[in-house]
């Protein structure tokens, strides 16, 4: 691993949020589509003073980041802002290219959502040159001072929940003499955001490992020996199908799942049914409520995803740049100002992206599971329950 991820790694453990309460709605218009790299534009109104915004995203190939880009560009829209959105079908070279061409389009300011964290420190640098601030979407941008501020959610507590909810559902601390299984199935090592999910977990089941009340049959429970590149479904069914066959084969039950995402989790469920063959139900965790998923979790093939509304991420990211392309310095205060009616964080300690703290403001995910899917995804508007019984994102 990295340098820079043990450093990652080891900010998760010392992360101290400054709490704030917060409110404001979300527009739920989002559009999603598939398919490789791309740029669109629009135009601007006078309320913005017929400035631009250009946003990177990293493909259409994982579902949220076309929701991403969708509320983003909307958002931004709405404000009269002129939008250049690129999807750089998670090629990190395509990406910097893409960014270069923002940069010659003199945008006044970026946000990007990288593909490799550090990957971005020499075209952030012509942007810092050409005096174009920097909003690091989602994932911190690693290795450069170019980053203005980073908006994200609470990453390594996405593991936490992931790991509470495979702890809470097998009763770890009642267990007395039982004994239960588990593998790991961990992100994609260039996305600095996949070391936080997979610390939250551990750091929950760890010492159920260290108890032997939890048992991990492939003996894999470091981060790069769990890592699936590029979040890759294939990837991480392939690599459930060898831990199946090497260690399960022999009758042996596996009672959980542990998935850092929806994408990996998909592959591991396929690799389950067609691999395993044990009787029980196993506990198979993701995040970002991808339809395919919700649809698993509806069919009780999948237990639970952790949801991020990135619906309010946009709305996080429009205020903060609106201040920052104003000339203002946003801080905390930022939080209250701007009447959210959502979970913040402004926080000022835990991500150190190489070259010093980036200030950053951090939403709050959620676990979903069948029972309040509606509560949490119809309700707010964020998806629409067809007749199927199967939930379709809004936009
Ligand atoms: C992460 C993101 C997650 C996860 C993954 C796939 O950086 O925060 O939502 O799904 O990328 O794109």
């Amino acid at each position: 691993m990295k340098a820079k991820k043990v450093v990652s790694l080891l900010m998760a453990g010392a992360m101290a949020l400054s709490m704030a309460a917060c409110g404001s709605t979300a527009s739920n218009s989002g559009s999603s589509s598939s398919g490789s790299s791309s740029k669109s534009t629009s135009t601007s109104s006078s309320k913005s003073g017929g400035k631009t915004v250009g946003i990177s995203m990293p493909t259409k190939s994982l579902e949220r980041w076309n929701r991403d880009g969708s509320y983003l560009k909307k958002q931004f829209e709405s404000k009269g802002y002129k939008v250049e959105l690129t999807y750089s079908d998670n090629k990190s070279a395509q990406q910097n290219n893409d960014i270069e061409g923002l940069i010659a389009d003199k945008v006044d300011v970026l946000v990007v959502a990288a593909i490799d964290g550090e990957a971005l420190s020499q075209v952030l640098g012509e942007a810092k040159d050409a005096n174009i601030p920097v909003i690091s979407y989602d994932r911190l941008i690693m290795n450069t001072d170019s980053i203005s501020y980073y908006v994200s959610f609470d990453n390594y507590k996405v593991g936490q929940l992931q790991g509470n909810y495979i702890k809470d559902q097998l009763k770890l601390d009642s267990a007395g003499s039982k004994k239960y299984t588990i593998e790991m199935t961990g992100g994609d090592p260039a996305d600095n955001n996949a070391p936080f999910f997979f610390k939250g977990a551990m750091d929950v089941l760890q010492p159920y490992i260290d108890k032997g009340v939890l048992t991990v049959p492939s003996g894999q429970t470091k981060f790069n020996q769990c890592a699936t590149d590029r979040w890759d479904t294939s990837t991480a069914m392939k690599r459930m199908q060898n831990i199946l066959g090497s260690y399960y084969s022999g009758g042996k039950q596996l009672d959980a799942a542990l998935c850092s995402n929806d994408s990996t989790a998909l592959g591991v469920t396929k690799a389950i049914e067609s691999d395993y063959a044990g009787k029980n139900k196993v506990l198979i965790t993701g995040q970002d409520g991808d339809e395919p998923n919700l649809k698993n979790i509806v069919d009780g093939k999948q237990s639970m995803t952790v949801y991020k509304a990135v619906a309010n991420e946009a709305v996080v990211t429009l205020d903060l740049a609106i201040q920052i392309m104003d000339g203002k310095k946003p801080d905390a205060s930022l939080i209250k100002s701007s009447g959210w009616k959502f979970d913040c964080a402004y926080d000022t300690k835990s991500y150190d992206n190489g070259k010093g703290i980036v200030p950053s403001y951090l939403l709050t995910p959620e676990v979903v599971t069948k029972d309040n899917m509606d509560k949490l995804l119809v309700d707010t508007g964020y998806y629409k329950k067809g007749s199927d019984g199967y939930l379709k994102a809004v936009g």
